[in-house]
């Protein structure tokens, strides 16, 4: 389906003439045709409609022209099909009921896998809808940073201070939540798989919170189950770790077919402490693009040498896309990586 498509071949290591292209938080935020529906939709009406998943989720193709489409959802669904009520307010995701608060967190999880039948049925929608070298990107977030927004309720001060005391006081209590998220994870990437995404990315977006051996002994063996259980269906892999810093070096080809590399490690620090069999994926940093074309271009230029020399990475942002980007830059950034020569 997908067999045509720069992605997918970067991913299987088949040498392109240029890096694919496309970027974290590319489906909604700033363009201007989603700014339209939020006039008219909030953000909770737009995640659970099919039909308004799947015109989101295809907005970037169209209107920046990267090579991949994310599915438009959010990883705090999990948490929702867990049973934990929720709300996106204009201060980021807010719960009722923080786990913090409660006796028994464990217990009050109540897994209900039907939770996610929409965004099944969207997935449907987009396949039915989308240019065929186009492949689908799946996804989820990882235990930990789920675990840290339930557990805290909020992200205000992305400091999730009450999760961390938590996960340091309450270590048994912490790997039973951390069970029933991979579980139901493991379910839910498996699922978008059957109804049709192509690769699946894991968002462990506060890796950073916890010291890289701490993480390597009471994550990563999280990590591992769902990678094994995404893997062993052939769809590749990409485990992106914010903050991992010298973790990078514990990440090995039983993880991930590719690792998204977060804007503080340069792609060359990377890539001498990940296996090279193992995919790259990132690092251009978000903020720059706030900036003008002139110094965008200045620092993509940077980015040829690791190109010319590496086939098996694709081009990235190092964290989601800032919601006040200008659309202009956005652009300019895709027509540059689609145009550069990359000496290949
Ligand atoms: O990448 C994409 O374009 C696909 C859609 C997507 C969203 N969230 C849509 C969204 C993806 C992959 C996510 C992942 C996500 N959600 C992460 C991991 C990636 C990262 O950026 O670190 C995290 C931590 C969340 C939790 C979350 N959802 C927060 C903290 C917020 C509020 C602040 C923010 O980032 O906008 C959301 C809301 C959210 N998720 C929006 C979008 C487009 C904004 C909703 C709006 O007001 O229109």
């Amino acid at each position: 389906m997908t067999g045509n498509s720069i992605l997918f071949n970067t991913l299987k290591g088949i040498k392109q003439h240029r890096p694919p292209v496309w970027l974290m938080r590319q489906a909604g935020r700033t363009l201007p045709r989603y700014m339209k529906l939020r006039e008219k939709y909030s953000f909770n009406e737009l995640i659970l409609e099919p039909e308004l998943i799947a015109q989101v989720t295809l907005m970037p193709v169209s209107d920046l022209g990267v090579d991949a489409a994310i599915l438009f959802s959010d990883i705090l669904v999990v948490p929702q099909a867990a049973g934990m009520k929720l709300n996106f307010t204009d201060k980021g995701p807010v719960f009722d009921s923080p786990l913090k608060d409660c006796a028994n967190p464990a217990k009050e999880l109540k897994p209900d896998i039907s939770y996610f039948q929409n965004i099944f049925e969207a997935i449907g929608i987009i396949n039915s809808e989308k240019p065929a070298d186009i492949p689908l990107i799946g996804f989820c977030g990882a235990p930990f940073t789920v675990f840290c927004y339930m557990m805290q309720g909020k992200s205000t001060s992305y400091s999730f201070y009450d999760a961390i005391k938590f996960f340091y006081s309450q270590p048994q209590e912490t790997e039973r939540i951390f069970d029933i998220i991979t579980e139901l994870t493991i379910h839910y990437a498996r699922e978008q798989i059957k109804h049709g995404v192509d690769v699946f990315q894991l968002f462990e977006s506060h890796a950073g919170l916890l010291p890289s051996d701490i993480y390597e002994e009471r994550v990563l063996p999280f990590i591992k189950k769902i990678a094994t259980a995404v893997r062993k269906t052939g769809t590749p892999l990409i485990f992106f770790s914010k903050g991992a810093s010298a973790g990078y070096a514990s990440i090995d080809d039983e993880t991930a077919d590719c690792v998204g590399i977060d804007w503080q490690t340069s792609l060359w620090q990377a890539r001498r402490m990940i296996d090279e069999n193992i995919g790259l994926q990132g690092n251009f940093d978000p903020r720059i693009l706030l900036t003008n074309t002139k110094t965008i271009s200045s620092h993509l230029e940077k980015f040829t040498s690791f190109g010319e020399h590496n086939h098996n990475w694709i081009f990235n942002l190092g964290h989601g896309l800032l919601p006040e980007t200008p659309l202009e830059n956005i652009i300019f950034l895709i027509d540059w990586i689609k145009t550069n020569n990359w000496n290949r």
